[in-house]
């Protein structure tokens, strides 16, 4: 959630550690740092990746301690805000909302594996009195900022502004909604957000009422295709020097936003089971958590981990690459979650 360079659990085990668990190691500390994707996880000094470690950081762990610290998760029914910084083209908000829309479909439902199943393992997250994450969740009103009223670059701070003008704009404010509201903050491939492709392609936290006037969990995602597509728009874009295959196409057409959804699904998946900051995440320092998608960075499918997404579907007409199917008829590229009872990170096109 927060960018770090200390990575959690970090203790290796008194006698010779096996390679797969360095880079278990390894991976979570890229994780936490990066706390929205940089999958890969060995560059080599001279620039080059190491391939085939590991196929198995799916697999169950006994040394992943998520643990519950006591905090609230998103019961109440979830509503999304989008807000739209700088230029978005109708096409492109068209696939973020037919995402968010699909967690939980209105009409017919998409067909498996769909987004709306790979949601339920988020709804098994629970709070102190037992109840779960929401399993409705609701695309609700949008803002646009479309003139980028702090400027093309923002810091996490200036972040809080924009999402203060959101929601005391004189026309049309986002509703504060504490309960179940989760503001979204999309930047478009023009803006520049701290940390934005070293580090960071999004990240959730929670505005602070000396901003904004409440506590409300907010995210950030930026669109990548300009600034950074082989670093935040993995595995459609691969980084220079990767020399390794892509997984196909965006399966909407458009690498950045195609890109971004996984990144979307991430920060809602943590945000309703994680909103502040103090409910399900694993490590020992609350500042540097590593929470339920952080787990389970660049993993689409089973066999996934390392360098490898794991099995997707490529359809054979477009060479679109994805695991989901979504209302309209969508197809989403979208990272697993860890799932708090097998102990491992999951998703709904997993092979048994
Ligand atoms: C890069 O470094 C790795 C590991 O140190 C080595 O195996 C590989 O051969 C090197 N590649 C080149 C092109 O020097
Ligand atoms: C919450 O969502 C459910 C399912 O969509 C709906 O039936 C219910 O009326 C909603 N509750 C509130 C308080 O909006
Ligand atoms: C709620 O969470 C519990 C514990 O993970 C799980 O057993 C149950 O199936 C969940 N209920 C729903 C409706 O997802």
């Amino acid at each position: 959630m927060r960018p770090s360079r200390a990575g959690v659990l970090r203790t290796p085990p008194a006698s010779s550690p096996s390679p797969l668990l360095i880079l278990f190691i390894s991976l979570l500390s890229i994780s936490t740092q990066s706390f929205a994707w940089r999958p890969w996880p060995n560059r080599n000094p001279n620039g080059t990746f190491n391939f085939g470690d590991s196929k198995k950081y799916e697999g169950s762990s006994e040394f992943v301690h998520l643990r519950y610290h006591m905090g609230p998760v998103l019961t109440a029914n979830i509503t999304v805000h989008p807000i739209w910084y700088g230029a978005w083209d109708p096409p492109k908000k068209r696939i973020i909302r037919a995402f968010i829309r699909s967690i939980s479909p209105d009409g017919a439902a998409p067909p498996k594996p769909s987004v709306a199943a790979w949601w339920r393992t988020v709804a098994l997250y629970t709070d102190q009195t037992g109840s779960n994450v929401s399993r409705a969740v609701r695309l609700g009103a949008e803002k646009n900022d479309r003139l980028c009223s702090h400027g093309k670059r923002l810091s996490r701070l200036t972040v809080q502004h924009v999402i203060r003008s959101a929601v005391s704009a004189r026309t049309r404010p986002l509703p504060v909604n504490p309960q179940g509201g989760l503001y979204l903050l999309l930047t478009s491939d023009d803006v520049y957000v701290d940390d934005f492709c070293g580090q960071v392609c999004g990240f959730h936290y929670f505005t602070f009422p000396s901003i904004v006037g409440y506590t409300l969990p907010y995210a950030w995602v930026g669109n990548s295709a300009r600034a950074c597509p082989g670093v935040c728009a993995w595995p459609f874009a691969v980084p220079a020097g990767y020399g390794g295959p892509r997984a196909g196409a965006p399966p909407n057409g458009d690498l950045g936003v195609d890109a971004m959804i996984s990144v979307i699904g991430h920060e809602l998946a943590e945000m309703a089971s994680n909103p502040l900051a103090n409910a399900w995440y694993a490590g020992t320092d609350p500042c540097f958590p590593t929470e339920i998608a952080d787990l389970c960075e660049g993993i689409y499918g089973t066999g996934g981990g390392g360098s490898y997404t794991g099995q997707l579907t490529v359809d054979g007409r477009d060479g679109a690459a994805y695991n989901l199917n979504g209302v309209g008829g969508r197809r989403f590229l979208v990272q697993w979650v860890w799932h708090p009872e097998l102990n491992y990170c999951f998703g709904p096109n997993a092979l048994d």
